[in-house]
C-alpha cells in the first residue's frame, strides 16, 4: 500500500486497538432534515472529540464544521437520489476526486446497489472511484446499500456484497449486521464496520449491536442516528467507543451509558 494511503488507513482505524468508531452524518444527502440532524452542526460538534473519523457530505463540511478539527473526515461522494425519489439506487458520484484532494479527507465513501435496477452503475461507479483513489492514495469506503429493503439484510447476500466491493479494490466496507455475521466478515479480506441502521428500541440493544458485530469480525461501527438521535448522544458514543476499543460486554456499556447519563 502507498504511503498516504497508508497514513489514511492508519488514521481511520486506529492501531492501538486495530477498531474503529466513525459517526455517520450523512444521511440528508437522501433523507434531508432528518430528526436531530435538522442544524448538524449542533448536534455533530458536541460528539467530535468521540468519534475516530466522521462521515458526511461536502456540503455539511463545508457548510457547518469548522476547518481547524483533527477529526478525520470520510467524504460521501455518492448520491444524487432520494427517499421520495424513482429508485434509491440510482447514485451516481456527486464529488470528484481534486474536491476530496482540497477537503483534505481521509477516505471517500460511495453506496453500491448489488441486486437492484443499478447494481451495474453503482460498481462501475465504484471501480472508477478506487482507479481515482489508488492515484491519489485515497481510500474507499464501499457502502453496501440496501435501500428501501431492510429485510435484504442476510448473510448470504451482505456476504456476497462485500466480496463483490473487495474484489473490484475498495479498501473498507461499511454493511449491516446480520445472522451469521461471521459469514460476511470471513469472506470478505478488508475491514468491515457495521453501520447502526434506524435507531433501535433500546439502548442496550445498540451496545449489543456493536458488540456481536466486533465479536464476529468487524473492525467497528459507522454509526449514526442510534448515537444522535439518543436523548444522551455524548454517553452513548462513549460506550459504543468502550465496546469497539475496549472489548466492554453489553453489561458494562450499560452500567457506563447510566453512569455518564447522570453527569
Ligand atoms: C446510508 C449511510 C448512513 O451513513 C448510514 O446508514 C449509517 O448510519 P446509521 O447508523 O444511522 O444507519 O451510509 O447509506
Amino acid at each position: 500500500m502507498d504511503w498516504g494511503m497508508k497514513n489514511r488507513m492508519t488514521k481511520l482505524i486506529k492501531s492501538e486497538t486495530g477498531r474503529a468508531v466513525w459517526l455517520a452524518v450523512d444521511h440528508g444527502y437522501f433523507l434531508g432534515p432528518i430528526s436531530k440532524l435538522e442544524k448538524p452542526k449542533k448536534t455533530i460538534d458536541p460528539l467530535l472529540p468521540y468519534a475516530d473519523a466522521i462521515m458526511l457530505t461536502r456540503g455539511v463540511l463545508r457548510n457547518c464544521i469548522d476547518a481547524n478539527i483533527d477529526t478525520p473526515i470520510i467524504l460521501r461522494v455518492s448520491g444524487g437520489n432520494s427517499i421520495v425519489g424513482k429508485a434509491l439506487s440510482n447514485e451516481g458520484i456527486t464529488t470528484c476526486m481534486e474536491e476530496a484532494i482540497r477537503l483534505n479527507v481521509c477516505a471517500v465513501a460511495l453506496s453500491v446497489y448489488i441486486g437492484s435496477e443499478h447494481e451495474h452503475q453503482t460498481l462501475i461507479n465504484l471501480s472508477k472511484l478506487v482507479d481515482e483513489g489508488q492515484r491519489y492514495g485515497i481510500p474507499v469506503l464501499a457502502v453496501t446499500a440496501v435501500g428501501k429493503e431492510l429485510e435484504k439484510r442476510d448473510a448470504r447476500y451482505l456476504a456476497l456484497c462485500c466480496r463483490i466491493c473487495a474484489e473490484l479494490g475498495a479498501q473498507m466496507i461499511k454493511t449491516y449486521y446480520c445472522k451469521d455475521f461471521k459469514k460476511v466478515t470471513d469472506g470478505c479480506p478488508i475491514p468491515v464496520v457495521i453501520a447502526g441502521g434506524p435507531k433501535l428500541n433500546t439502548d442496550e440493544d445498540a451496545f449489543k449491536l456493536a458488540y456481536d458485530a466486533i465479536q464476529q469480525g468487524a473492525v467497528g461501527v459507522d454509526m449514526g442516528r442510534n448515537i444522535w438521535q439518543s436523548k444522551f448522544p455524548i454517553a452513548k458514543i462513549k460506550a459504543v467507543r468502550a465496546v469497539v476499543h475496549k472489548n466492554a460486554s453489553v453489561k458494562k456499556a450499560c452500567i457506563l451509558f447510566n453512569n455518564l447519563k447522570k453527569k
